[in-house]
């Protein structure tokens, strides 16, 4: 008798498992869906890789950090992640990460441009050299270009697929960054836009995502900023600052079946930071 209650409840709580396993799998928010992610062995990218893991996906990941790329797919499980050295400046390594995520998952469903440089350069204008602003022109605008060049192309015959490029806040904000990168990052705006409009015939979104500071290498290596340092520059929303896990839910969204209505959308991922004036206002900080 005891035996046949213990091997009930075990069958019980087996039967609770498989449910709860096929439940969450069937939440699963990117389930079946191949992402390629450009950047994404450091910062925004690797968290964005995670976030799409955990929602389902399959990945490839396109950086030029070989061996940091490398430990993220392992740690992602190699089933799931894989990288390709891709500098995305080169159209020639773009396609080729674009033909490899199609050679090894069949298809690309979510094309994350996010590769990017923040340059240590003047600010001003009459001093900046033009040979610095065009290499970060070609980073953080040619290369979301190519990608979504390459994603296009392998995207318009399924007439389906969904692109993301990681602007930034200064593509709606002015004096946050040096010109070179607020010009590149209006541009990836207007690439958004330009291409969704294009695309949208054939079921193809393209949106993006603009952060304001987020802690990442590149931010604390320009602004010689740390954790505590870059809540004090988040002003209206209560809790802190915006963490690379704030941004990757965003490119989840997007990438994501419920945003299938939204494109040429810039999802500002600020805290409501760009929504109020700093200069004046009549709501006083109580606390
Ligand atoms: N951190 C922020 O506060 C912030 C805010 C707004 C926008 N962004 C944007 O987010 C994106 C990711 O930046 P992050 O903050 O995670 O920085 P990060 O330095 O942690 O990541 C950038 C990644 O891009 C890769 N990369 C650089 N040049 C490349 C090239 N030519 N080809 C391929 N890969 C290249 C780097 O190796 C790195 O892995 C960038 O486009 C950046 O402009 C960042």
């Amino acid at each position: 008798m005891h035996t046949f209650t213990s091997c009930l409840c075990s069958t019980r709580v087996l039967l609770c498992y498989r449910l709860t396993v096929m439940a969450s799998s069937a939440m699963m928010r990117l389930k079946n869906k191949v992402a390629l992610i450009t950047g994404g062995a450091s910062g925004i990218g690797a968290q964005t890789a995670k976030a799409f893991i955990n929602q389902g996906a399959k990945l490839m990941i396109a950086d030029i950090q070989d061996d940091l790329a490398q430990s993220l797919c392992n740690e992602l499980g190699p089933q799931s992640a894989s990288f390709t050295h891709c500098d995305v400046t080169n159209e020639a390594q773009v396609k080729q990460a674009v033909d490899s995520t199609l050679a090894q998952h069949g298809k690309l469903d979510i094309m994350v441009n996010n590769a990017g440089i923040l340059k240590q350069s003047s600010t001003n204008i009459t001093e900046v050299d033009p040979i610095e602003f065009e290499e970060t022109l070609r980073v953080n605008l040619i290369g979301h270009f190519l990608g979504t060049k390459h994603a296009a192309r392998v995207m318009i015959p399924g007439h389906s697929g969904c692109i993301i490029n990681t602007a930034s806040l200064t593509s709606v904000v002015g004096g946050l960054a040096s010109h070179a990168y607020t010009s590149s990052k209006y541009g990836v705006l207007g690439l958004t836009k330009n291409t969704a409009v294009e695309l949208g015939k054939y079921g193809i979104r393209v949106n993006c995502v603009s952060p304001y500071l987020v802690p990442t290498p590149l931010v604390k290596k320009f602004f010689g900023l740390d954790d505590e340092n870059i809540s004090k520059v988040y002003s209206t929303l209560k809790g802190g600052y915006c963490k690379p896990e704030d941004v990757a839910e965003a490119m989840v969204f997007l990438g994501s079946d419920e945003s299938k209505f939204v494109s040429g959308h810039n999802l500002v991922v600020d805290g409501g930071f760009s929504i109020a004036n700093a200069g004046f206002c009549i709501f006083q900080d109580t606390e």
